[in-house]
């Protein structure tokens, strides 16, 4: 199985133990954890806490592989520091932003993702955060909640409806597509902008916008589907916010750090922006207070792909990069 060593501590270890050591950040789906328990050494995080980067890698001594997700720095300098025998990381996630893919590469060591398998799941959620904050779910379980609720009237808690509106979509990948496909069971006129026109048949009728801010002036609905770049670094501040139209709604699935957060709570409070879906912030999951203190925002703590499904998907696609990976293959979903 072990087929891409190449240093001669590393056919050491490997003849000591023939399964390649393991070493899993955070706790994985059941039938994935044991998986790589048959089929590797794992080392693995019972108490399924982050790991500080000094544990992480007094736990990667004399092992080969890490099966990380996006709670793991694995920044230039820790990736400097690991041992040699790391011929692999895996990534349990689409994004590898937490991943310094450069210094990976420099080091020669494998970085993989899981594209694809997420869409629905993340798809959904997004569907879940437009409704979400277009009809003020937030405001209206804390009512309930809080035995606050005590009439009702025919202007009472008056949302926004979604239908026939038109959603803007930045980031027309594999989640940005499936959002598009379920916004459309709403009537809703699909505008996106992407680094790239989609060909006539995957765009559906969707409008492509080469320039985000013509995408902005005509999105009633937002919705951020980019991967986290130095690019797409606070793409989201206040000037383009200010080119939404008034009462707009702005919803984030992709990295807190696409939006900057202090020009988005301006425009929620300003009433610029009707309302906000946010399942992903800055500094994760120390977010800041005022988010909890805003009515108008639909709160989810970072689960887009956190269902059954797609998370076990999601593991066994990781898995399956890394067993070709030691069987000396070229693993599919390879992003350094
Ligand atoms: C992803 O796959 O990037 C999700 O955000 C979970 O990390």
């Amino acid at each position: 199985m072990y087929a891409t060593v190449g240093l001669s501590h590393q056919v050491s270890a490997v003849v000591m133990n023939p399964h390649p050591v393991v070493v899993v950040t955070r706790k994985l789906p059941a039938a994935v954890e044991a998986r790589v328990q048959r089929d590797y050494t794992a080392i693995l995080n019972p108490p399924d806490v982050p790991y500080p980067s000094a544990t992480l890698l007094a736990k990667c001594a004399g092992a080969h592989a890490i099966l990380a997700c996006h709670t793991d720095g694995l920044s230039a300098d820790v990736i400097a520091q690991l041992p040699d025998s790391i011929r692999a990381i895996g990534n349990i996630s689409v994004g590898t932003d937490h991943v310094d893919l450069k210094a990976a590469a420099a080091r020669g060591i494998i970085v993989t993702n899981t594209p694809g398998v997420l869409a629905n799941a993340t798809a959904e959620l997004t569907i879940l955060l437009i409704l979400g904050a277009a009809r003020r779910a937030a405001e209206g379980q804390r009512m309930i909640r809080s035995g606050e609720w005590n009439s009702w009237s025919p202007s009472f808690m008056l949302g926004t409806e979604v239908t026939g509106k038109r959603l803007g979509i930045v980031g027309m990948g594999g989640v940005g597509q499936v959002t598009a496909r379920r916004a459309r069971g709403f009537d809703m006129e699909i505008h996106y902008y992407n680094r790239h026109r989609l060909d006539a048949r995957t765009e559906s009728g969707a409008t492509y916008h080469e320039n985000l801010d013509t995408m902005l002036a005509v999105s009633d609905v937002l919705a951020l589907h980019c991967p986290a770049t130095p690019e797409t670094e606070r793409l989201i501040d206040s000037r383009k916010l200010a080119l939404l139209p008034d009462g707009a709604i702005v919803v984030n699935a992709a990295r807190g750090s696409v939006v900057d957060e202090a020009a988005l709570v301006a425009a929620l409070q300003s009433g610029k922006l009707a309302a906000a879906g946010l399942d992903v912030f800055d500094n994760e999951p120390h977010i800041d207070p005022i988010w909890r203190q805003l009515d108008n925002v639909f709160l989810l703590p970072h689960v887009g792909s956190a269902t059954r499904e797609t998370r076990s998907a999601m593991g066994f696609m990781m898995l399956d990069d890394l067993d070709a990976i030691f069987a000396g293959r070229e693993p599919k979903n390879r992003v350094a």
